[in-house]
């Protein structure tokens, strides 16, 4: 008989548990919103990425509801071959004029917009600067392009200006790319200066403003609206997943790219699109930002007031700019257990430890939302600052 050839997940999976690195995956039993149910039980959300609520807002659900009798539930194809809906793109004309680019394409997720981009605009040949803490997916885009990687040390554009001396002489294309928010430390990639250095060492310059959308600039433009860069920073993706509430990803830009994406993108290509929901949906979201900018500037009014208390309790919030508040613990253990006792009091904000942070660094994510009561971010300063003396951090 075989032997189990699938032996080593176990000790992998023991591994994990060992080192206090193991998900425990809750299950919501309800819409996102400030309080979910989970295990038949009412908490409060502190750790989605519904920054303004849209996630179970009833004109994104009729959006969808009315999409779906138009269309059906799925889209049938590929986009390139049936999948191609009117709703597609109405949203990716929404989305362009939004941004104030030339053209956009969405695609099935943030992760898979940045493995359809990178690899079109660097190849083997090629040379990309990475921050050091770029998201996941832009690492994989990288890595899929085959391009060299040379990573500079978070936001030091000291660094990444020494590479780029270092490379002048090289004769194939150059893509520096970061994070225009870092998910885990809440604080901005600095697009100004990497605008600044693409335009002097003749580089393609790319962002990936997932936690941005819908939260910084005027409207939630992103953050190249919030730094007047306009077409300055050639590439711009984003996700629909977070504050816009729905999910799928997008690629906004120069409309050639946004041409070239369409026939050579490979999860454009060989994966099918958007659902008609997920698109009315997403289109609903945008004409909704664009009308107002009430819920972005409740989500700041937020985030103010509980930055500033968590401070005042003693917390160490780290270096974040951006609702994104890190609640800094350190140990992984201790910040598991830290999560753990907040959700016996009715707290559902998760740990997040190695591989998602360096080791030594875990830390709560906060995520604050347009969504939170001024009571409720008050409940949840009581009980962050009970736990916290109990586990002696503060
Ligand atoms: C910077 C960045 N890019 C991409 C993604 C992935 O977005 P999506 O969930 O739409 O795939 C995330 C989400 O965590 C992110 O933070």
């Amino acid at each position: 008989m075989r032997s189990d050839v699938l032996a080593f997940v176990d000790e992998q999976l023991e591994e994990l548990r060992e080192a206090k690195l193991y998900n425990t995956i809750r299950v919501l039993e309800s819409a996102q919103g400030s309080w979910v149910t989970i295990d038949g039980e009412q908490k409060l959300n502190l750790c989605s990425n519904n920054y303004l609520g849209l996630a179970a807002d009833q004109d994104l659900i009729d959006a969808a509801c009315q999409a779906t009798e138009t269309y059906g539930v799925g889209p049938g194809a590929v986009r390139t071959i049936a999948g191609t809906m009117s709703i597609h793109g109405e949203l990716e004309k929404t989305l362009a004029e939004f941004k104030n680019r030339e053209a956009s394409v969405v695609l099935q997720s943030g992760f898979n917009a940045n493995l359809a981009v990178i690899p079109l605009l660097v190849g083997k040949e090629d040379l990309v600067y990475s921050d050091a803490l770029n998201h996941a997916s832009i690492i994989d885009g990288c890595r899929l392009s085959r391009a060299k990687i040379r990573v500079y040390r978070h936001l030091d554009m000291d660094h990444l200006e020494e590479l780029l001396q270092e490379d002048t002489d090289h004769p194939g294309r150059k893509l520096i790319i970061s994070d225009g928010v870092f998910s885990m430390d809440g604080d901005l990639g600095n697009m100004p200066a990497i605008a600044d250095l693409a335009e002097e060492y003749g580089c393609i310059s790319m962002v990936d403003d997932a936690h941005g959308e819908g939260v910084l600039g005027s409207h939630g433009r992103g953050i190249v609206d919030h730094y007047g860069l306009g077409e300055r920073i050639d590439v711009e993706v984003g996700t629909l997943s977070k504050a816009l509430g729905c999910v799928g990803g997008f690629v906004a830009g120069d409309a050639r790219l946004i041409e070239y994406l369409k026939q050579r993108g490979r999860p454009f290509l060989f994966s099918s699109s958007l659902t008609p929901a997920e698109a009315a949906a997403n289109l609903a979201a945008v004409r909704k930002l664009w009308q107002k900018d009430d819920l972005v500037s409740r989500l700041w009014d937020n985030t103010q007031y509980f930055q500033g208390k968590m401070r005042e309790a003693g917390f160490d919030t780290g270096r974040t700019e951006t609702p994104i508040t890190p609640v800094m613990i350190g140990d992984a253990g201790v910040s598991s257990e830290f999560s753990r006792r907040l959700f016996e009091r009715k707290i559902f904000a998760q740990s997040i430890g190695f591989p998602t942070v360096p080791e030594g660094k875990a830390r709560i994510r906060v995520m604050i939302s347009a969504a939170h009561s001024r009571e409720d971010l008050d409940f949840a300063l009581e009980t962050f600052t009970t736990v916290g003396r109990e586990l002696d951090i503060i």
